[in-house]
């Protein structure tokens, strides 16, 4: 079965048949209990399966929450002596979640083998203890009663509220995103446009106005980057700045545009960094 079945499909089961439990199967559902993860693997659990009918009533007769005759009960239990050993105090709050964890194992492993469970935490604590004769060292969290059903109970509704998922690069873009996207491509169509036209042009202009049409493109991409990343704006805007100086001195013949493209190189690295 596949895992994804089981945590669908399994339900709690309160209403039993008459059919028994092999104790074989009853292990299979507690050996799945024990492959849990546990907080520093420290398996702070003890499980007891009972599956005689008069353990069954006993339970039953102190356990409130237990409704229909299961044909067995694991009381799943931390084990005190073990947390203590820790001598850490979170120790007993991960317990909880191990026991917890290991209960959801066992049940959708019953269920993929075809029985039912319910887990319960109605049940008063102390009598049920004197009425197992429990060591004094575990403390019952949860029963879950056993048993082969007729029938699967309906689905309670699921809150799919409660589920907050922080958006990925890679999910679909948020609006701003998308705006964003937009920006990118339609200046790199335009960018396209002016770099193609200014080649093809060239044919019929001095070879030395390709510099300045270089420069222009450039200048442009300073823009863009200026108008669409703020984090990059002032940057951006100082090499552009660099660009059209350049430009305007190469027009006029002055050999300094040179230094100025230095200026927006060196700046460029910064931009390469940032
Ligand atoms: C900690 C815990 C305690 C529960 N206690 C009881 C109980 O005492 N009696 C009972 O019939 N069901 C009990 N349930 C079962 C819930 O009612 C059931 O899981 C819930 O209604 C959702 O139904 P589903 O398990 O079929 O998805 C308990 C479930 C949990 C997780």
């Amino acid at each position: 079965m596949e895992v994804g079945k089981a945590i669908f499909e399994r339900r709690s089961v309160r209403f039993f048949n008459e059919r028994q439990i092999d104790t074989s199967i009853l292990r299979e559902i507690l050996i799945a209990g024990i492959y849990a993860p546990s907080a520093g693997n420290l398996q702070p659990w003890e499980f007891y399966c009972y599956c005689q009918p008069d353990s069954v009533d006993r339970i039953r007769s102190v356990s409130p929450g237990i409704m229909g005759k299961p044909k067995a009960i694991i009381v799943a239990c931390m084990n005190e002596k073990k947390i203590k050993e820790q001598k850490l105090e979170r120790w007993a709050s991960n317990a909880i979640i191990d026991v917890s964890m290991a209960c959801q194992n066992m049940m959708l492993r019953a269920f993929e083998l075809g029985v039912g469970s319910c887990p319960v935490t109605s049940f008063e604590n102390d009598t049920l203890a004197k009425a197992l004769a429990l060591p004094s060292y575990v403390k019952t969290l949860i029963l879950i009663a056993l048993g082969y059903y007729d029938k699967l109970p309906q689905t309670p509704p699921r809150d799919e509220s409660v589920i907050h998922i922080e958006t990925q690069s890679c999910d679909k873009p948020s609006q701003e995103q998308a705006k964003i996207t937009e920006n990118a491509i339609n200046f790199a169509t335009a960018i396209l446009g002016f770099l193609v036209t200014s080649a093809k042009i060239n044919t019929r202009e001095p070879p030395s106005y390709a510099i300045m049409r270089l420069l222009e493109a450039a200048s442009k991409i300073c823009e863009y980057l200026a108008s669409s990343y703020p984090e990059r704006h002032d940057i951006s805007e100082s090499i552009k700045n660099e660009l059209d100086t350049a430009s305007s001195l190469y027009f006029i013949g002055d050999d300094s545009y040179i230094s100025h493209l230095e200026k927006a190189l060196e700046q460029y690295l910064h931009l390469l960094s940032s």
